[in-house]
């Protein structure tokens, strides 16, 4: 078993020390597990067993192009989300056919490159954006394979703001409407409908709308069976959680047992879409702590200088991400407040972590950062964005140099 940072020691990931690369690189850095990813990637692909399916990863979770390459060179294909996430991964080296290409609001210029680069699908969300595909298609005198994106009318229970699959929700086609617009998708010349296609939100640690969600879009399959209108597979999207706190979150084994079991009596091949899952637990943010100071009643606050610009989730979500010191000192333990430096109350890794009180220059990992961490990082306060480090076979490498304040000031004038 690889020492995952989830699991293993802070100070020592697969024999490199953490201290030996923020002598070299600095804090904040992102620090990623190669062979975790490997071990993750196959675990899932396991799961699945022999029913024929197909691993896209979804790029939004963590688009860095060694992470992409990584990826690619386990077999697996991508989700991406917009033109700039199409660009990474044709830089990592997958080809167009490894491409589905999702998104809520796709700009005519990114239809237009999903279209005549030929990606292996369109995830569309809307007729009127399967009308504009269609246009651009015919155009070209090319015909374009979309996948009909289903919003399923089903409740995922996880957080609010990452659920996706209620007809409240902006994504996708109502499935009481899918049926209608499939059959006129076969109709037009230069669309060619190739899947159902959905999503129902990300962190589900509840197999049952994962089970309930599969079910509707496998028996939408059936009735386009019926009606003649033939699939070549089912997307059910990505979202699978992990267990951020030790609670307990379903195993992928699980996961792939619920997912096949809801589509295997359409016999259709099935693609999946996870992001969190293979790359969440393989990453750390490692931090300095650049102040400590007493709250007045027993409680200290820990200000590191790594904030929201770098993790977002605490802030936005309420997430919950451990914090360790890389060297716990013996002191006795205390409450602690793990803050960023960002000028915003909510800049706040942690709440009441007991920990033993840190020195000004210590080092913690923040955990579980693999995926959207840096993917959701952003130069407020003016922070350059951080280096990305892979550690692979006991030694590491930068696959995303720290950018320099004149890089950061250089589209300015
Ligand atoms: N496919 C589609 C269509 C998606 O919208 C997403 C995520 C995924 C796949 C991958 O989901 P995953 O397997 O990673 O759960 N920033 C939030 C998560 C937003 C997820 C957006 N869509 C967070 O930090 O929790």
């Amino acid at each position: 078993m690889v020492a995952e940072f989830s699991s293993g020691s802070m100070t020592v990931c697969n024999g490199v020390s953490i201290e030996s690369i923020v002598r070299e690189e600095g804090t904040p850095v992102y620090v990623y597990d190669a062979a975790a990813v490997r071990d993750r990637y196959r675990e899932l692909d396991i799961a699945f067993g022999d029913y024929p399916h197909r691993i896209h990863y979804a790029l939004k979770a963590n688009s860095t192009v060694g992470i992409a390459r990584l990826i690619r060179s386990l077999g697996g294909r991508v989700d991406a989300n917009s033109g700039g996430e199409i660009a990474v991964a044709t830089k990592a080296g997958f080809a167009p056919d490894d491409i589905v290409f999702t998104g809520v609001g796709k700009s005519p210029a990114e239809l237009e490159l999903a279209v005549r680069s030929g990606v292996f699908a369109i995830n569309a969300e809307s007729r009127g954006e399967l009308e504009r595909i269609d246009k651009i298609a015919r155009d070209l005198r090319v015909k374009a394979r979309v996948a009909v994106r289903i919003n399923p009318g089903v409740e995922s229970g996880t957080h609010p703001q990452i659920s996706t699959g209620q007809l409240s929700h902006k994504f996708g086609i109502p499935v009481h409407q899918a049926l209608e617009i499939c059959r006129w998708v076969v109709l037009q010349e230069g669309l060619n409908l190739v899947g159902l296609h959905v999503h129902i939100g990300s962190q589900l640690v509840d197999l049952e709308p994962v089970k309930n969600a599969s079910e509707v879009v496998a028996a939408l399959a059936r009735d386009l069976t019926s009606v003649g209108v033939d699939l070549e597979y089912i997307d059910v999207g990505g979202g699978l959680g992990i267990s951020y706190d030790g609670t307990a979150a379903p195993s992928a084994t699980a996961y792939g047992e619920t997912v096949v079991g809801a589509i295997q009596e359409t016999r259709l091949p099935i693609i999946i879409e996870p992001g969190r899952w293979i790359i969440g637990p393989t990453g750390v943010l490692v931090s300095a702590v650049v102040d400590v100071k007493s709250q007045g009643n027993g409680r200290y606050f820990v200000v590191v200088d790594a904030g929201m610009s770098e993790l977002i989730r605490p802030a936005l979500y309420g997430s919950f991400h451990r914090i360790e010191l890389l060297k716990p000192n013996d002191t006795p333990l205390v409450t602690c407040d793990v803050v960023g430096p960002i000028c915003e109350t909510s800049d706040v890794f942690g709440a009441k972590r007991m920990m033993p009180l840190p020195n000004v220059g210590d080092l913690v990992a923040i955990c579980d950062t693999g995926a959207y961490g840096s993917a959701m990082a952003s130069n407020y306060n003016r922070h350059p964005l951080p280096a990305e480090i892979l550690i692979d076979n006991s030694t590491w490498s930068v696959i995303r140099r720290r950018q320099t304040i004149d890089e950061m000031l250089a589209q300015e004038s």
